[in-house]
């Protein structure tokens, strides 16, 4: 690397936009939504569109204003025909996320009257988490090679997307388990995804290609996709036993980064892997090869911990979500529990993309430093050498 002026390498603690959403302590391991710690959001037993409201409205609330934001998502759950046909054109073997950006692309191609406004803004918004089910629902359905569903209005997001995608009534249990996944995964600041779709949005873009930016970036097995990644480690170990070899062949000996571990912002435990680690415990514990799964995540992070921890490098939010989707139902195949999370991020994305469009737009638009050769005299290809 040149000798250079210092730049900012990954934007490190380079603040982009202040925000009222979420706050993050890495050193203490705080999480907070709005003030709400997600402990006691999680403990409380809230349903994920009171946090939805929350990140969209600013406050929790009401049964009435909830009862009338759920009749805005549940409008989102009719996706267009051309939406479905955008997904199921695409071989069963593609990417789940790769396959959500083509319906969410294809909803930004159609919706060319759409324009950032303080009056519409939220309730585009609440409708596009209805809308984001429902090409989740059609994702799934279409990697299992069932046909194409629509979610159905029911007492919770939660329940409507899970009965759509299984073609069956879920459980108690797995609602409440998809209903956590999903307050969990709502928002986290901003990391390379928002900060994406950020990006797009700041040129006035639209709301849609904003998310198709950000599902882009969370795609990469750095973020989003270390959700698939840490549990097709754990699946690659298979046996409890073999974990110390494993962990000294690949992470100390063939230098692998250790996946669901590590965090730009967190070096403590991440106060949402440690809900996951306790809701994957007791779901796995009724399922013996889930289970199996379970030993070996934890296993392997005890090595991880002994060998990081003194780095600040501890399990991140992606080691154990796998675990808990697993239990639910959902197969390790195609990247799926990583479009589980997108499911879920696309509240954080819509409500950082509305607090910047409406309070602090302006174009992002950093600089590079130029490092290569000097002015040069351009010399026609006849005459090159
Ligand atoms: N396993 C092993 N070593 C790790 C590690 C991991 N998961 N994460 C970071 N490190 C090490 C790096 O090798 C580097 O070591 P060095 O200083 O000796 O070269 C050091 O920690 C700093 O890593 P760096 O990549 O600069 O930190 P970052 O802030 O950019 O990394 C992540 C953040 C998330 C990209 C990183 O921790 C990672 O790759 N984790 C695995 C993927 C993952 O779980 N992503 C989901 C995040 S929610």
């Amino acid at each position: 690397m040149p000798e250079t002026e210092e730049i900012s390498k990954g934007l490190e603690d380079v603040n982009i936009k202040w925000t009222r959403l979420t706050t993050i302590d890495g050193n203490k391991g705080i999480l907070r939504y709005g003030g709400y710690s997600v402990e006691d959001i999680i403990a409380s037993g809230a349903q994920d569109e009171e946090i939805q409201y929350l990140f969209l409205y600013g406050n929790l609330p009401t049964e009435q204003e909830l009862r009338k934001y759920k009749e805005t998502v549940q409008k989102g759950y009719k996706i267009p025909d051309f939406v479905i046909n955008a997904i199921r054109q695409l071989p069963r073997e593609s990417d789940a996320v790769a396959m959500q950006m083509a319906a969410v692309a294809a909803m930004a191609a159609s919706e060319t009257k759409f324009k950032w406004n303080k009056d519409t803004d939220r309730d585009v918004a609440a409708e596009m988490i209805g809308r984001m089910s429902a090409i989740t629902v059609n994702v799934y359905r279409h990697i299992m090679n069932m046909p194409a569903e629509l979610p159905k209005p029911s007492d919770s997001y939660a329940e409507s997307f899970l009965n759509a995608a299984f073609g069956r009534k879920a459980t108690k249990e797995e609602i409440d388990a998809m209903n956590t996944a999903l307050i969990l995964y709502t928002d986290h600041e901003v990391p390379a995804s928002t900060t994406a779709g950020l990006v797009a949005v700041s040129t006035l873009s639209d709301m849609y290609s904003g998310i198709t930016a950000a599902l882009a970036a969370l795609k990469g097995p750095l973020h989003g996709g270390a959700a698939e990644a840490a549990i097709a480690q754990f699946d690659e170990i298979k046996d409890p036993a073999m974990v110390e070899k494993w962990f000294n062949d690949n992470i100390i000996n063939g230098k692998k980064r250790l996946m669901g571990f590590g965090h730009r912002v967190y070096k403590t435990y991440d106060p949402r892997a440690k809900i996951f680690k306790g809701i994957a415990e007791k779901l796995s514990s009724k399922k013996p090869e889930v289970h199996k799964v379970y030993e070996i995540a934890t296993k392997l992070e005890d090595f991880g911990i002994k060998a990081f921890g003194s780095k600040g490098i501890y399990p991140n939010t992606d080691y154990f979500s796998g675990i808990v989707y697993m239990s639910i139902g959902f197969p390790l195949r195609n990247n799926i529990y990583t479009a589980l999370f997108a499911l879920s991020r696309v509240t954080g994305w819509q409500a950082h993309f509305i607090e910047y469009v409406e309070e602090q737009q302006r174009l992002i638009r950093p600089r590079a430093v130029y490092v290569g050769p000097a002015e040069r005299k351009y010399v026609p290809i006849a005459e090159r050498k």
